[in-house]
């Protein structure tokens, strides 16, 4: 089951990943490369690094690796098969599939898509047109929706009649079921399956309508709302109403407003803020954060007071940790919903989301500002209320300066109430946040996000690029582990410098360097890779998944050459030639030590010699070169005499 190979190959050169991962980060050109805020983790500072020309990116932060297709897998969680087909459709590749089961299940989604999408439109003509639906308008009109709202969320009618939109689109049995439009219903006869009602068409990330949310008109009995049923179009444990929409410009400022309704979402585009989402008749759930957590690092949530002050705190600490989000809570006027607030006050309401408010501090101010008699006891109960919502949170170093707010304005003593909050804790309280995390990662996404956790290598590009800093690039150790501990420790950057100038051009003259130049096993056998593979590209593909060759091959694939080639060189010979020269050293105190024979002590001795005046040569522009070449050829272990005659000819060239 998959796509076939060619069209892979074809789907990957069509790609344009930096237009690609813009959707997601911004990029700005460093150089040869690309660089941005990395889009799978937070940070201040650019260390997320794209290379154009091979389709690769990494990030010299959390080291997240890969191409196009492995970007829009780990980010958007979607399989192999679907990450191609996004691409595909993007270039208007048509794709073959290796199966034709696999083909006929992606082309019937395709066929189901056309139809609710014909759907949309036949409901939103019915809703601006048909006369049935002139109360739906006025009701519409009556609530602040605009003309143009009507048409920008493409809203509709559906008429009071049993299967309208069954007969207008002709739709069989089937379709009717599979797209949720309809339904067969006891008397055997095919039925609307949305009846008198305003729908709002709900999109999926990509904008294909996917199932609708119809609202009753007021006074009419029966469910304020009926939402699509779950079918293989509709899921609505993972749909985001107003996500399409909302995507881009919640990249943009790295936060997404996640509202009750429909309404709400409208009525918060309206005050401006678009990066309103809703969920569409459920609570939030675990998929929802995940989903959201590729797009941005904060999630505020605009729920009218009640709910927010009674949603489930503890798994929103629990999210937060897990997906590496901030929750943050917006404080609305008692009773009053985004949608009416957009209406009445807009700028309040986008003043709100501004000052939006962590969670525990959110739930906190619920308990302390409440009113309560100036007595031991009425403040002593309110303490206890209080502490009780602190101690849900999991984090001790979140929980204590709450508590000491909670001590001062309770004018109890701190001790007394850490003593009380840490027997909340053990009680069980707060259990719930102390329960066994899931592994998020690999929760339900296709793949888990890949990190390596070891030696840092060198700077993106546009930082400082040479040896300094280099070392202090500590490993993050809160990252998760990568495949296991880096073996031999930090590629040393002459090294890795080289190795980028290899990666650069691998069937360059570099390509001739021998492995003894090398020290560390993974730089050698990147070198191996690289050469072998012909591009850098093609070497991290051939190389294994998950792998410390991989990680290293990718980042060199992003990384900016530094100086040219033969200077990188020089530089590489310098450290090697140093070190044979400190081997030569010991060496020679050793055989001191066990005096050995002076005529080898002296052999020894000539060799340092001419090492040093090699190595020094390096550093004058004219005789580098060919030192390099004789130092080479040295630590290459080639015939001692061709390399180096003589001690006293001091003429090797
Ligand atoms: P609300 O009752 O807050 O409705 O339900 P609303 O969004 O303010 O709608 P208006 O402004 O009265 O038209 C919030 C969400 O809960 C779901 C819907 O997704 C709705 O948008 N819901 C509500 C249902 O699924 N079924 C219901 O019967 C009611
Ligand atoms: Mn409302």
């Amino acid at each position: 089951m998959g796509i076939v190979d060619e069209d892979i190959v074809r789907v990957r050169q069509a790609t344009d990943i930096v237009a690609l991962i813009t959707e997601h980060t911004q990029l700005r050109k460093v150089g040869s490369r690309w660089t941005g805020l990395c889009p799978f983790h937070s940070e201040k500072s650019p260390s997320f690094s794209v290379n154009q020309a091979e389709g690769l990116y990494y990030c010299f932060g959390c080291r997240v690796s890969g191409d196009a297709i492995t970007f829009l897998r780990e980010l958007e969680g979607l399989d192999f098969v679907e990450a191609v087909e996004r691409l595909a459709a993007k270039s208007g590749i048509a794709l073959t599939y290796t199966d034709r089961a696999e083909s006929a299940t992606r082309q019937k989604r395709q066929r189901l898509l056309v139809r609710v999408e014909e759907a949309v439109e036949f409901y939103h003509q019915r809703l601006k047109t048909s006369p049935d639906a002139s109360a739906a308008r006025s009701y519409l009109r009556g609530r602040g929706f605009d003309t143009d709202e009507v048409e920008r969320y493409r809203i509709g009618w559906a008429p009071d009649g049993w299967d309208v939109l069954c007969k207008a689109l002709r739709l069989d049995g089937e379709t009717a079921t599979a797209t949720g439009l309809g339904f067969t219903n006891k008397a055997g006869r095919l039925q609307d399956f949305f009846r008198a009602r305003v729908l709002f068409p709900i999109f999926d990330p990509e904008g294909h309508a996917v199932g609708f949310g119809g609202r009753i008109m007021p006074g009419e009995e029966g469910a304020k709302y009926k939402n699509s049923r779950e079918s293989d179009l509709y899921h609505k444990s993972r749909l985001l109403y107003g996500l399409n929409w909302a995507r881009q410009d919640a990249v943009r400022s790295g936060r997404v407003v996640i509202c009750e309704g429909y309404t709400d979402v409208i009525g918060f585009r309206r005050a401006g803020v678009t990066e309103a989402v809703a969920t569409c008749g459920t609570s939030l759930t675990e998929e929802h954060l995940k989903l959201l957590s590729r797009y941005v690092d904060k999630v505020v949530l605009a729920f009218d007071a009640d709910s927010a002050g009674q949603a489930a705190a503890e798994r929103i600490y629990a999210w937060e940790k897990d997906f590496d989000l901030a929750v943050e809570v917006v404080r609305l006027p008692e009773g009053s919903d985004p949608d009416e607030l957009s209406r009445t006050d807009p700028d309040a309401l986008a003043a709100a989301v501004v000052a939006a408010e962590p969670m525990l501090r959110f739930r906190l101010e619920r308990v302390l500002g409440a009113e309560v008699a100036d007595t031991p006891e009425a403040r002593a109960r309110r303490a206890t209320t209080a502490l009780g919502v602190v101690a849900e949170h999991p984090d001790p170093m979140v929980r204590d300066p709450y508590l000491l707010e909670v001590a001062d304005r309770s004018r109890l003593d701190p001790d007394l109430l850490r003593n009380q909050l840490e027997e909340l804790r053990s009680t069980g309280a707060a259990r719930a946040s102390e329960a066994p995390r899931r592994d998020a990662g690999a929760a339900t996404g296709p793949v888990s996000r890949r990190r390596w956790d070891g030696d840092p290598g060198p700077r993106p590009p546009g930082g400082d690029g040479g040896d300094a800093g280099y070392e202090d690039a500590a490993p993050q150790p809160d990252l998760p582990p990568g495949p296991g501990p880096s073996p031999a420790g930090k590629v040393h950057p002459a090294e890795m410098s080289v190795l980028v100038h290899l990666a650069a051009q691998p069937d360059g003259e570099l390509a001739a360097l021998p492995e003894e130049l090398f020290a560390h096993p993974l730089a050698r056998s990147a070198r191996v890779a690289l050469v072998s593979a012909g591009s850098v590209a093609q070497a991290v593909s051939d190389a294994e998944a998950d792998t410390w060759e991989e990680r290293l091959l990718s980042r060199l694939a992003v990384s900016e050459p530094d100086g040219t080639p033969a200077e990188a060189v020089h530089r590489l010979v310098h450290k090697t030639g140093s070190q044979a020269m400190e081997n030569l050293e010991a060496e020679l105190r050793q055989a001191a030590r066990d005096g050995v024979d002076a005529d080898v002590r002296n052999d020894l001795l000539t060799e340092h010699a001419w090492l040093a005046r090699r190595v020094d040569q390096l550093n004058e522009p004219e005789t580098a070169e060919v030192s390099a070449r004789a130092l080479v050829a040295y630590l290459r272990g080639d015939d001692e005499e061709e390399v180096r005659p003589g001690v006293d000819s001091g003429s090797g060239e």
